[in-house]
Formats: structure tokens, C-alpha cells, sequence
């Protein structure tokens, strides 16, 4: 009998495929980085076909390194950066244009334009969502108006939408199925998250067609089977969540009132909110956290666009640091009393403050200031910023966490992870599995192929790593806040 389960988690930077046993324990990995391109100033684009081609690599090679053929994987679990957007040809299955990604602003105006219209409250209603150029309608929207002859030929059904997750399944399965599963529809802005359908009013609203679209899914579900040509024989595609969904499985964040923070490319905290889709009074989003046997469980969602990509940033953009490594030597190497502030606002603020127009600043130089101050800095600010999130969500009624659990590429950083305790005044908890967001697609498959019981087995997957306790004293920690506070609010176009 197969006991392994095979999950493809597509980022915003790189490809993994990870192999797993049905124990949750990691078996095998193999891992692609992915190519940004940035034609113009807020604009982020993918090549689809580098991704495709990045997938069967690492999905081949992950298959390899645990000595495993096709018929010993029980299912694959798909996990993806969420809201980019592609669009490719049913007939051929190539994409029309370049993918747009989830940190493009290009739709900036037509956001701000359908909010002055009075659009909003009705989206938000339906959505769970703001009107932000972040998510897929308007980008669909925009390829559609941009390339000639698009839109008649989507209106006719020549044309297909999906984010990631679906244009995988779209090439695993040699082009026969079109679906995608609850969570990544939940974040196109035209998926009503109470009703779990595709909405008409929003598809009109974006200029959307709806022949464009796939069909939506439960999480775990028999998505289809991959063309055998590819790995040497047929495997089945039973699982499929956006890549802070499957973080939050994989965190075993499945009881209402639990809370994870992710720090990838971006920062995303997702609180589980049961089967209440929480409305926000302080701008974060409502979500869906995970659809099974047809029933949506919910999650309250802050995101922050910018958290490793300012170390990114750091070491390939200024040249600071030649690997992140460096960051913690260097945190640890600033002088305490300075006070320089780095708000890495280059793709706009996300939550709580919204707002697409503003530019990153680094505020606070001083003619000694070093390397070492503004990479601490950029720390810093992933930690201020995880406390707006936390603010905005104990304001919108969440009781205050006695734990927050951590995963992603900085949580190796125990300097980053020890501030941001003390910039929360709450324990962070580092799992012994930092891929939980691989773990949580690979959970997926293996209820959808039954060798994983339920999400309650994900319980007994997660092991503490490290514990990071809240130390500085309090009037410190609120005089640093207020500083970053007042760094905002130099870079903010709006209130
Ligand atoms: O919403 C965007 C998010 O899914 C991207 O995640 O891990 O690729 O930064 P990540």
C-alpha cells in the first residue's frame, strides 16, 4: 500500500516538493528558485512555463531521493503563493502573458476608482476581501483589456483563469481538469465566501467572464490524476490549499482561537475563527482557512507584503549582507540606542493600513549609522508590523494568544524571533518542522487518500522546536513601537 504522500509547495521565490510518510515525518526534498522579473516600478511578474518546469523537476527529483515511484506516492497535496494570477489557451495550454503576482500594484487606479464608486462594502461583504489591487479580479481584468483580442476570445471559452494551484493541476493532469479548491478562489476577490460559489454581481462588477473560471473544491478532494507520462505512472492530485491555509494546517492551527504567523516572502497571521466567518472593524480580511466534507472553516487574516523579502532586499538589491545568515550576528552587533527605522513599504502596506501608493523609507540616519543598524532595522520592522497584525486582531475581538506559533525562512533567526516576543509581550513557539506549509498540503492529501485520519492527526505531527519568551520591560517596548508608528505615518498617501 502506498504510505507516502508528495506535496508541491509553489512560493513566491522558490519550488519545493517534499515527500512525507503518513507520520508527517519528511522523507525526501528538492527545492528550485524562481526568477523575478520587475518591468516596471510595482510591477512583479512569473513565467508560468518556469514554474511548470521547476514543478516536475523537484517533483522528480524529491521522488527520487526517497527511492519512490509513482505507485508509492497516495496522493499529491498542491500548496501555492496565492492570488497570481495566470492566464493560458485551453487549446494549447500556454499562457497568454506573463503570470502577474499577488505583490503587483499595476491595478492600483482601478482599485481606488471601483472604491470611489461605492464598491467596496458589497465586496467586502461577499469577499471577505478589500478593494486591493493584491488580489486576482483586477489583474484578470487588466490582461484582458491590455492584450488584443483577449476578452472575446475568454467570453467564447478559449481562455482560461487560475492561480497557481490551478494551472499545475491544469499541466499534471495533461490538461483535463480545471479546478481549484476553496481557499485560492477565496482569494480572487469574485468568490463569495458564505455561499462558496462564484458570484455574478462580482464577475460583472471586475469584467470577469465566467467561462474563465475552474471549478472550486473542498481541500481534500480527488482533484484528478496526473498524465502517467510524467512520473512514470499515474498519481493522484487529492490535495490543494493556498500556501498560508496549508500553514495553518500544518501548524495544527485547527481549533478555533489558534493563531500562526508565517514568515516567508511576505508575513501572513492567520487566526482560526471556526465556522464564523469574523467581519473585521480594523481592515483585516475574513478567509476561508480550509473547506472538508463541504464545510468551510474560517480564518481572520492579516498580511504583510514585505517580511524576507526585505532580507532579500537587503543582500541583492543594496549588497548589505552577502547571505541572510548574516542578519543575526549583525542584529546583535547594532547599538541598542539607536533608533533607525526601516518601513519596507516598496509594494504599498498591507494590513492593517492598506495602502497601495505608499514607498518604503528608512528613517532615523545618523552619520554613524552602519550596516549593521539599518539590517537590524529591517528586522524590526517585520516584528512592529506582526504587532499591527496582533493589535488589529485582539481590537477586532480575538482574545490575546497566550502563544504565537512561527514558521518560514526567518524564523531561523532566534535574534528576530526573540524581538518579536518582545515586541508582542507573547511567547513565540518555533515548530521542529519549519516546512509546515509543505506539511499542510501533504496533510491534505493523505486524508483525501485516507492514510491520515483527519486534521486532529496534525496534533500529534507537531513538536516544539523553541520557545522564545516576551523579556523587555514594558515602557521600552512601547517607546520602540511608537517610533515605528511615527515611521509609518511618514510614509502612508492616506489615513
Ligand atoms: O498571499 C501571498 C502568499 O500566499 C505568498 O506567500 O510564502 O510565497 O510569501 P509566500
Amino acid at each position: 500500500m502506498a504510505e507516502h504522500v508528495l506535496a508541491i509547495d509553489q512560493g513566491t521565490t522558490s519550488t519545493r516538493a517534499i515527500v512525507f510518510t503518513a507520520r508527517g515525518r519528511e522523507r525526501s526534498r528538492a527545492q528550485a528558485e524562481l526568477t523575478q522579473h520587475y518591468p516596471g516600478p510595482g510591477w512583479v511578474e512569473h513565467d508560468a512555463e518556469e514554474i511548470w518546469q521547476a514543478t516536475l523537476d523537484v517533483t522528480r527529483q524529491a521522488m527520487a531521493g526517497a527511492g519512490l515511484a509513482a505507485c508509492d506516492i497516495a496522493g499529491i497535496g498542491i500548496t501555492n503563493q496565492r492570488e497570481t494570477t495566470i492566464l493560458w489557451d485551453r487549446a494549447t495550454g500556454r499562457p497568454v502573458a506573463p503570470a502577474i503576482v499577488w505583490q503587483d500594484r499595476r491595478t492600483a487606479e482601478r482599485c481606488a476608482a471601483l472604491a470611489a464608486e461605492g464598491a467596496e462594502p458589497m465586496v467586502r461583504a461577499r469577499t471577505g476581501l478589500l478593494l486591493d489591487p493584491y488580489f486576482s479580479a483586477t489583474k484578470i481584468a487588466w490582461l484582458l483589456d491590455r492584450t488584443e483580442g483577449l476578452r472575446a476570445r475568454a467570453e467564447r471559452g478559449e481562455i482560461a483563469f487560475g492561480t497557481v494551484d490551478c494551472f499545475l493541476l491544469w499541466r499534471l493532469t495533461g490538461g483535463r481538469v480545471h479546478a481549484t479548491d476553496a481557499t485560492n478562489a477565496a482569494r480572487t476577490l469574485l468568490f463569495d465566501i458564505h455561499r462558496q460559489d462564484w458570484d455574478d454581481e462580482l464577475l460583472r462588477l471586475f469584467g470577469v467572464p465566467r467561462a474563465m473560471l475552474p471549478a472550486v473544491h473542498d481541500c481534500a478532494h480527488a482533484f484528478g490524476t496526473t498524465d502517467p507520462a510524467l512520473f512514470g505512472g499515474a498519481i493522484a492530485v487529492r490535495g490543494m490549499a493556498g500556501d498560508q491555509q496549508a500553514a495553518t494546517i500544518g501548524q495544527a492551527c485547527v481549533r478555533p482561537g489558534m493563531i500562526k504567523s508565517t514568515y516567508g516572502t511576505g508575513c501572513f497571521m492567520l487566526l482560526n475563527t471556526g465556522d464564523h466567518p469574523v467581519v473585521s472593524q480594523n481592515r483585516l480580511l475574513t478567509t476561508v482557512a480550509y473547506r472538508l466534507d463541504g464545510r468551510a472553516t474560517y480564518a481572520l487574516e492579516g498580511s504583510i507584503f514585505v517580511a524576507g523579502a526585505a532580507v532579500q532586499w537587503l543582500r541583492d538589491g543594496l549588497r548589505l549582507i552577502a547571505s541572510a545568515g548574516q542578519t543575526e550576528q549583525l542584529a546583535h552587533a547594532a547599538a541598542p540606542e539607536r533608533s533607525v527605522y526601516l518601513v519596507p513599504a516598496f509594494t504599498g502596506l498591507g494590513a492593517p493600513y492598506w495602502d497601495a501608493d505608499a514607498r518604503g523609507a528608512i528613517l532615523g540616519l545618523t552619520r554613524d549609522t552602519g550596516i549593521a543598524d539599518i539590517v537590524r532595522a529591517a528586522l524590526e520592522a517585520v516584528c512592529f508590523q506582526t504587532r499591527d497584525l496582533l493589535e488589529a486582531m485582539t481590537a477586532d475581538g480575538a482574545a490575546p494568544p497566550t502563544n504565537l506559533r512561527v514558521d518560514g525562512g526567518m524564523t531561523a533567526n532566534d535574534w528576530a524571533m526573540q524581538f518579536l516576543a518582545d515586541m508582542l509581550a507573547v511567547p513565540v513557539e518555533r515548530p521542529a518542522v519549519t516546512e509546515t506549509t509543505a506539511l499542510g498540503a501533504a496533510a491534505l492529501a493523505g486524508i483525501g487518500a485516507g492514510i491520515i485520519p483527519g486534521l486532529d492527526a496534525l496534533e500529534t505531527f507537531w513538536h516544539l522546536d523553541r520557545r522564545y519568551e516576551p523579556a523587555m520591560a514594558t515602557p521600552e517596548r512601547d517607546r520602540r513601537y511608537a517610533g515605528w508608528k511615527d515611521a509609518v505615518s511618514r510614509v502612508r498617501t492616506r489615513a
